[in-house]
């Protein structure tokens, strides 16, 4: 893992986004992984202002977003197709036929999820994946124990998990209790990986990601095991490193 430690939460985006958009430049046609949660948005909103300023297109880029919630709509405000709208899709010139993202209402989860894996490999597989990290270690919806083969499925999410998203909606009991997303094992399979860290309450999922060994108990440890994975950090996430 290479590891770049930035000052703050907007270096840690501005980082985040020119090595997305170097990729674009040397990949029109690129297939990204792409996440959602409170730590990506900077990245997105880096990404939409330099691609304007240097009038890259993403005309032919195709995107696969890790997960989304079971039961909400897509017109769901708390929904990850609407966070993707909002964030990044609405403003950058992507063909909505080239972006995807489970279907937390699809009629047969199981389905949906065959297919998703499916798809991503129908398009060639993810060529740089970007991640957040929970607390707990999660990446995607990857709970702690979650087998590291597993791809695409539906999970139950973690109470810690349920309670870290509940800012988002009005009440605990909103926060859906299943969703979808893709498994340890499609995360692994993409070509290079984007980590990215911030803030105080990530200092603990940070430090044992460094020091602790490759366990399921900590998901995003198996990422060591990644032959091109750089890790963005801030200082409030790095701490004592
Ligand atoms: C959510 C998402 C993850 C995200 C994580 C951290 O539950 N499913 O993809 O990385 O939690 O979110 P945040 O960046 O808001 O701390």
């Amino acid at each position: 893992m290479k590891i770049v430690y930035v000052k703050d939460y907007d270096a840690l985006s501005e980082a985040g986004a020119s090595i997305l958009l170097e990729h674009i430049k040397a990949k029109p046609s690129l297939t990204m992984g792409l996440a959602t949660g409170g730590t990506p948005k900077g990245t997105y909103e880096k990404l939409i202002n330099m691609s304007e300023q240097e009038k890259v297109s993403f005309e032919q880029v195709r995107t696969f977003n890790l997960d989304e919630y079971v039961g909400l709509s897509k017109e769901d405000p708390n929904s990850y197709h609407h966070y993707m709208k909002g964030m990044l899709f609405n403003h950058i010139n992507i063909q909505s036929t080239h972006t995807f993202i489970p279907n937390g209402e699809a009629a047969s989860i199981e389905l949906e999820c065959q297919d998703y894996e499916q798809r991503i490999k129908a398009e060639g597989g993810i060529d740089i994946q970007l991640l957040g990290i929970g607390n707990n270690g999660h990446i995607g919806f990857n709970e702690p124990g979650t087998d590291f083969s597993e791809t695409t499925h539906m999970v139950e999410l973690a109470d810690a998990t349920r309670e870290a998203n509940a800012r988002y909606f009005n009440a605990k009991e909103d926060v859906p209790k299943q969703a979808i997303t893709m498994g340890i094992a499609s995360i692994m399979a993409a070509k290079e990986i984007l980590l990215l860290i911030s803030g105080k309450d990530k200092q603990h999922a940070f430090s044992t990601l460094i020091e602790g060994g490759i366990d399921q108990a900590f998901p995003a440890s198996i990422l060591k095991e990644h032959p091109r994975v750089t890790v963005i950090v801030d200082r409030d996430a790095a701490g004592q490193y």
